[in-house]
């Protein structure tokens, strides 16, 4: 599949996996995906699974993330982790503002743009999350709920910066329901999103950016979701938890 933007996927593990089962997830995963070159594949374990498998992907395609970051670059702030932290485990990328850390632990998008600028200082790409809610869509606020969410989570942010940021539009809807976006509802946002980056920053800058969808991403749904012309890669909670189905994403997406 020719796209614009070279795709990425990545799993987000959330809270699962213990060290031993982290490793056994990334030993088969790398011996999958050995010879794929066309998709940037990244995979984003629990803090405490970052040393071990940051050692087991060292020779492989496949590339670490995080979940979550401070803003702060060092300091009394118990339970919080530092970029320069992150960074000692070759961390490349950090999801910032997954719905359930807006939903749980409150963050605002003031919130998520200090911590993507921190992230950027660090030379770490932010994957920012933003999507709305059922009642929210149905009260047909899409579009509304985006124009507040990424100029938000993006203030501050240098044309450069955004250009080398990933957003995830997620449907709050979809994510661990089993209800995905349609191929049509994905790619309008998509779409809408990028109009938006270009108002905000400009055209080229926009064209730049890559935008994931998340939400109960399968193997089954996503060839049509890549095929979109502004899906540029997926963001993979359940599915990226096993071996089987998130090699079968990373190989239907190219
Ligand atoms: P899901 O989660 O694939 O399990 O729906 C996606 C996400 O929360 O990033």
């Amino acid at each position: 599949m020719k796209k614009e933007r070279k795709l990425i996927i990545a799993g987000n593990w959330k809270m699962n996996k213990t060290v031993a089962e982290a490793l056994g997830l990334v030993r088969g995963l790398k011996i999958e995906l050995a010879n794929v070159k066309e998709v940037d594949i990244v995979v984003c374990p629990p803090f405490t699974a970052l040393s071990e498998v940051s050692k087991a992907i060292l020779d492989s395609v496949i590339r670490l993330g995080a979940q979550n970051m401070s803003p702060n670059p060092v300091g009394a702030f118990t339970g919080e982790i530092a970029a320069v932290m992150l960074k000692e485990f070759s961390v490349r990328y950090v999801i910032l503002g997954h719905s359930e850390r807006r939903q749980y632990q409150k963050e605002s998008d003031a919130l998520i743009a200090q911590k993507a600028l921190a992230a950027h200082a660090a030379s770490l790409k932010p994957i920012v999350c933003v999507g709305e809610t059922l009642a929210e869509r149905e009260a047909g606020q899409t579009e509304k709920v985006l124009q507040t969410q990424v100029p938000g989570s993006l203030a501050g942010l240098t044309r450069e910066q955004v250009a080398e940021t990933i957003i995830a539009y997620e449907p709050v809807w979809a994510i661990g329901t089993g209800k995905t976006a349609t191929t049509a509802q994905a790619q309008q946002a998509h779409a809408f999103i990028r109009g938006l980056l270009a108002q905000l920053f400009d055209e080229s800058t926009a064209r730049r950016v890559r935008i994931q969808y998340g939400g109960s991403v399968k193997p089954a749904n996503t060839r049509e979701l890549m095929a979109q012309p502004d899906v540029d890669g997926a963001l993979v909670g359940g599915a990226s938890l096993e071996v089987r189905s998130f090699a079968d994403i990373v190989k239907n997406s190219i």
